[in-house]
């Protein structure tokens, strides 16, 4: 069956059938402040089977559970049957409490111990549950109404590039879902951190996103009375990713459907240094890597498109399209015109293939700004 997906404006009237359409068991996608979630009822089992189908995910990807506002601690979420009861432990409550009054609403996913009337589809059988509040106010108005958690992955084909608008998300999924509600541009860009609290208290990272690993430390330093240095926090980085700890977390992933090489970092700004058989090395590498290329995409981080194109061209000697995610160089910018900015390069007809070069140093968003680049890039085995 094709359907004709209905693009919904956050108005009264998009809103109230956003509910309906979720509270009859179907699928509608909606805006976060991070990225556009493809959202049906958590508790419903053939609602979230829905979803699997849509986006083509496999089942063993688990989906993450959407809360509203009034859920604001360890306690309201156990009340509500999303953690469990009784495998929480009070330590692991105390940094579960703490991580809440931080971040949420906000980008920021808790990872803990879930309770039985969490499906085992929504969780791929797991026993805990990746928790978030949306800090985006459509999202928080379809669940304060709606009174239930609803699961969203993000809205896109599986391995696909996340959407970051609501054209973004019919230009994935039109015909395979009823509606999508319109609620703009998404702030942040990137997806939700995703932090596993352990029965110890201590956190291991398993997706950088939206909130820093440095905002982590700091506010838990903060919230627990301790000093920084003594937060455990571990993370797993693009390449090492353990599969039980993370499902899911595929290497590739975010994907444009053009190849995707990664160089090195300020690679572009450098070019007017290097010397000749420098240069001939990346003119090898890219013949390689895109033999017929006519013309080619170039993100960077930050800079001038125009100063990047001038000496991209003049070293390459071919055509070059650069896209900047932010010329200032500021890396909150740059997370939110990323996932825009490779759907761009990965939409242009002339272009043969993507470059991309990842941000210098690892730290704030340019840890989950590379992730997402390492992931994109990776070939497919
Ligand atoms: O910002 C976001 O997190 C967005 C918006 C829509 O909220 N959602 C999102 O969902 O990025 P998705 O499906 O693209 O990523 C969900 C990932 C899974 O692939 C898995 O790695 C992790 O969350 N996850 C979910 N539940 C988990 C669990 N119980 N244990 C470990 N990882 C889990
Ligand atoms: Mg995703």
């Amino acid at each position: 069956m094709t359907l004709k997906t209905e693009k919904l404006f956050s108005d009264a009237y998009g809103i109230d059938r956003a509910i309906a359409l979720l509270k009859s068991g179907q699928l509608v996608a909606i805006p976060t402040e991070t990225v556009y979630g493809l959202a049906a009822l958590a508790l419903d089992a053939n609602a979230a089977a829905e979803i699997f189908a849509a986006k083509e995910r496999p089942a063993f990807d688990p989906l993450i559970v959407h809360v509203p506002r009034a859920w604001h601690s360890c306690a309201e979420l156990i009340e509500a049957d999303i953690f469990s009861p009784n495998k929480i432990g009070p330590h692991q409550q105390l940094v579960i409490d703490s991580l809440i009054r931080a971040f949420w609403p906000g980008p920021l996913t808790i990872v803990a111990p879930k309770s039985d009337k969490i499906p085992d589809i929504v969780t791929s059988g797991l026993g805990t549950v990746g928790v978030r509040m949306p800090d985006h106010p459509v999202a928080q108005v379809v669940l304060q109404r709606l009174g239930q958690p609803l699961a969203a992955p993000s809205a896109n084909r599986f391995g696909r590039i996340s959407p970051t608008t609501a054209d973004h998300v019919i230009a994935e999924l039109d015909g395979r879902i009823p509606a999508v509600l319109d609620g703009g541009r998404c702030d942040v860009g990137v997806e939700s951190t995703i932090v596993a609290v352990e029965s110890n208290g201590s956190l291991t990272v398993l997706r950088p996103g939206g909130v820093s690993v440095e905002a982590l430390r700091a506010a838990l330093a903060y919230e627990l009375k301790s000093n920084a240095d003594a937060i455990q926090i571990q993370t797993i980085a693009a390449g090492h990713v353990n599969s039980i700890q993370a499902p899911g977390m595929l290497e590739n992933h975010y994907a444009p459907r053009k190849p995707m090489l990664l160089i090195a970092a300020g690679t572009s700004a450098r070019l007017s240094k290097m010397d000749a058989a420098n240069i001939e090395g990346i003119k090898n590498a890219l013949r390689r890597f895109c033999p017929d290329a006519l013309k080619v995409g170039y993100l960077v981080t930050s800079g001038s498109p125009a100063v990047h194109k001038r000496g991209l061209e003049s070293a390459l000697g071919l055509p070059v399209h650069v896209e900047s995610l932010s010329p200032k160089g500021d890396m909150i910018e740059a997370a939110r015109n990323l996932f825009a900015a490779m759907r761009k390069l990965d939409d242009e007809e002339t272009l043969s293939c993507i470059i991309a070069e990842p941000c210098p140093n690892e730290t704030g968003l340019a840890f989950a700004i590379n992730d997402r680049l390492k992931r994109a890039a990776t070939p497919s085995s």
